[in-house]
Parts: structure tokens; sequence; C-alpha cells
């Protein structure tokens, strides 16, 4: 499997306190760092020391290491994993690699939301301004798109003016004012994952169990929370596809960020077809609107709720699950959470006037409909083949410098398990040119599968596993 030997013995082994001794970017001697040899140890399944991880991290960071270097190290972590002392020694690194972040003196319950990533997934851009209509603050930090998935800050960054380059004190200043802030990493917080997590979207080399884990909760700790709730995707487009794999990722998270003194949970939630029905940034901003003012996808509802009061439960803002889910869908009914959205975008320097006209946001100059060519439902509609689909159309990248393009994408019009008549509309393509839109249009007919029956549903949430439950499972077990 490949993610073996991703989490042996997550809590057993401490990271070396004494390995700075040897120093970060030379060996003793003061010889510059031999790469190789790394890189082919964790190729034959050998263990890196912990001073050998730092001088690898810290010569990347000083870009002593090239890319084509670390880009192998990574490959060959992908298929040999971590030990748990180099996951949490890795972690540490992206960690003290810039800024931690505390927020005394700022009133509320700071938590936090990750996703493993997946397609379709604005739940950030709704959920942050629910819960801090709830009361919640949320200090973000997000990424980009990552290989076939979107990455909450291009979404961001698909409205106009909008900054997502942050720095402590602005964040301090939207946790005061809007009760959430949505930025990136910099080069003042947590850059060695900025770096990684931009070489790793081009290389192949996301999809590891400890780099995923690594990333995310590196960030998290960073940002200073009092809870954690992490959103783990299972499902074709989810990065770790099978519901075991997920539900390990989801534990040894939850373990790492416990080493790191942060209280995590996670829920297992279904990314086997897109989230919600528009894909691509400036497309998904647009739904991200229509949420907040009562009109959004029912998956999309229900993974928001269901996040929103696990945070509100975590936090110690509710004591109980029903109420709080309450009044999270009344922070979407009654418009509060529309209104801190408007003011974050407002405080981030971005056009708020998006809100009541989302015609401001970028739009493609060529829109292509797709049509059912049989009656029948839709059956299949593969989330990692959509989210292929709209890099192709620009919206994700290829290589580290591509710029992507926030207007293009596609819109569902059906869902699995929904009916179609032939000549029913599927989907509308948003596209730069004619070519491009035919190619995505031709795509999507063989995409979207359809059959005589409906297909069996699929349940949005999947599992919940809590502290207990991860601390409690052996993950030596799974030592491959
Ligand atoms: N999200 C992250 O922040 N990092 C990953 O590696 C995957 C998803």
């Amino acid at each position: 499997m490949a993610l073996r030997g991703a989490s042996r013995n997550i809590l057993g082994v401490s990271p070396d306190p004494q390995s700075r001794a040897y120093g970060p970017r030379a060996s003793r001697d003061g010889t510059p760092l031999h790469v190789p040899p790394l890189i082919a140890r964790k190729r034959d399944g050998g263990e890196l020391a912990p001073a050998e991880l730092d001088a690898l991290l810290d010569g990347y960071l000083a870009e002593a290491v090239p890319d084509y270097q670390m880009a192998a190290f990574l490959m060959a972590v992908c298929f040999r994993g971590f030990t748990d002392a180099e996951l949490v020694r890795w972690t540490a690194r992206l960690v003290d690699s810039g800024e931690r972040w505390s927020w005394n003196g700022v009133p509320g319950p700071k938590v936090g939301k990750h996703s493993t990533g997946g397609v379709g997934d604005k739940v950030s851009l709704v959920l942050a301004p629910v819960v801090a209509a709830m009361g919640l603050r949320m200090p973000k930090v997000s990424g980009r798109g990552l290989a076939h998935t979107g990455g909450t800050l291009d979404k961001a960054r698909a409205i106009p003016g909008l900054r997502v380059n942050l720095d402590r004190a602005d964040v301090e200043r939207l946790l005061r004012e809007v009760g959430f802030a949505i930025g990136g990493q910099t080069a003042r917080f947590t850059p060695l994952d900025g770096r990684l997590y931009a070489l790793r979207d081009v290389t192949g080399t996301v999809e590891s169990l400890p780099l995923i884990a690594a990333s995310i909760i590196a960030k998290k700790v960073a940002e200073g929370l009092d809870a954690l709730v992490l959103d783990v995707k299972v499902g074709s487009g989810a990065f770790l596809a099978g519901e075991e794999a997920a539900a390990e990722l989801a534990r040894v998270m939850i373990r790492l960020a416990a080493r790191f003194g942060l209280r995590a949970e996670a829920l297992l939630t279904s990314m086997e077809e897109p989230l919600g029905r528009a894909v691509g940034n400036a497309l998904e901003v647009r739904e991200a609107i229509e949420t907040l003012r009562g009109r959004g996808p029912a998956d999309l509802v229900e993974v928001v709720l269901a996040l929103a009061e696990r945070l509100a439960l975590a936090a110690g803002a509710e004591r109980d699950a029903e109420p709080a889910r309450r009044r999270a869908a009344a922070a979407l009914a009654d418009g509060s959470a529309l209104e801190r959205f408007g003011r974050w975008v407002a405080g981030q320097g971005g056009d708020p006037a998006v809100v009541d006209d989302p015609s401001r946001l970028p739009a493609a100059p060529v829109v292509r409909e797709v049509r059912a060519t049989a009656d029948g439902f839709v059956s299949r509609l593969d989330a990692r083949e959509v989210g292929l689909l709209v890099v192709r159309l620009g919206g994700g990248r290829r290589t580290k410098a591509d710029r992507i393009d926030p207007a293009v994408g596609v819109v569902l019009e059906r869902k699995c398990g929904d009916r179609l008549a032939r000549g029913d509309l599927l989907a509308t393509v948003h596209a730069a040119d004619s070519a491009a839109a035919d190619a995505a249009a031709a795509e999507l007919e063989r995409i979207v599968g359809t059959s005589g029956d409906p297909p069996p549903a699929v349940p949005l949430v999947r599992l919940r596993i809590g502290a207990e439950a991860a601390a409690a499972c052996d993950l030596r077990a799974d030592d491959g």
C-alpha cells in the first residue's frame, strides 16, 4: 500500500531535543548537505535522523536544496511513508519555519477547520462566516488548489481586490472586527508548507498520508487554535479514496495535533461527486454567496451545518448538538452569516459589492450547455474526473508558475440520483475559448454516467472520529 509506514507508533517517539546541535544546513565539519544519500535512504525504506530532516527542510527553505531533490525525496515518502518520529519532526519544522500565533486578549474561542481537499469544496467560505455569526473566531490559513482539488485560497482570490497575504496584525484586526480571516501561507507563516505545497501540487506527491497530515496540522498548530474540526474527504475525489485510509488519516492528524497540544476531531464526509454544483473558483464563490443567502445546495448546507455543530461543541459554545445546529442554521437563514461575509470581503480589501452583485466576479467569455442524451438517472459523477477537467480548463495548475483562470469551471445542473429526460440540461461549461469549451463539454458527456435505476444513496457525513477514538487505536497494527 502506498501509505506503508505512514503512521508507525505516532505517539511513541519524541523528536530528539539535542538534534539541532548538528546545525541545520551543513554537516558538523561545515561541508554542504549531501542530499542524494538521504533520498536514497528514504527510497530504500530507511529512517532519517531529526538533524537530517532539519537540514533537508532548512536547506530547502534557504534554496540550497533544489526543487528536483526535494521532489525526489517527497516521492520516496509517498512510497515509504514516515516513522512517527519523522512525522512529528517534519511537522514541527513546518510550524517553526514561521510564527506561531496566539490570541490572548482577543475575545471568543478560536476554532479551526481544515479539509483534506475536495472538488467543489467551498465549505470554508460558508462555514467561517456562519461560526463567526455564532460568536466563534476563526483565524484560517488555507492552501491554494492542490492537484485536482480546488483550494480556498484560489477561491478567495477570485474576489476582485481581496488580499490573502495577511500578517498577524491583519488577522487580529479581522478576528476582532469580523470574526474570521482567510489567508495563505506567507514568508512569515508556515513558509515551508507553502513551498512544499506548491511543489507537491505539480509533482504527483500530494497523495501521501504523512505529508498531508503534516501540512494540515502544521498550519493549524501555528494558527493558535483552541479547537479544531477536520473535514476528511472520502471517495473518488479525495486524496485517499477509501474509507479505511481516510479514517487512518483522521486518526493520525488527531494524534499529531495532540502532540502539539491541540485538541482535534474529524468528520469523514463524502467526496464521490463534487460538493454542491459549482466547480471553479469564481463560480464557487458565487455558490457560497447563494448558500449564505439561504439558497445553497443541500449537500453543501449539510456539511456546513455538521461542521458548525461540532465546532460549537468543541469550543464549549454549546453543550448539545441540536441547539448548536439550530444556531448555525439560523445564521444562514437570518442573513447574519452573509453580513459577516460582506464585512470579511471589505476587511481583506475586496470589492464588497460582489455580495449583492455576483456578476462583478470574473466571468468566462464562453458558456456551453451540456444536455442529456437519454432518459434515466445520473448514476455516476466522478469528483476526481470533474476536478481534472476544471484543471484542464485552466482552473488549476500544471506547473508551479501557472496562473489560474478564476472564471473557468463547470456548474453541474444534475447530481447523482437526479432523474433525467433526454434534452435536460446536465451542466454548463465556463471556458476561456470555444475549443476548450467543446473539449470540456465532450468530456463531461462521458463523465456523467446514467442508468435506468437510481443509484444507491451515499451518506454525506459518514463517520465522526473523536479525540478519544483516535487515541485508543493502535496505529502500529498498520505498520507495513
Ligand atoms: N490540505 C493541506 O493543507 N495540505 C495537504 O497536503 C492537503 C490538503
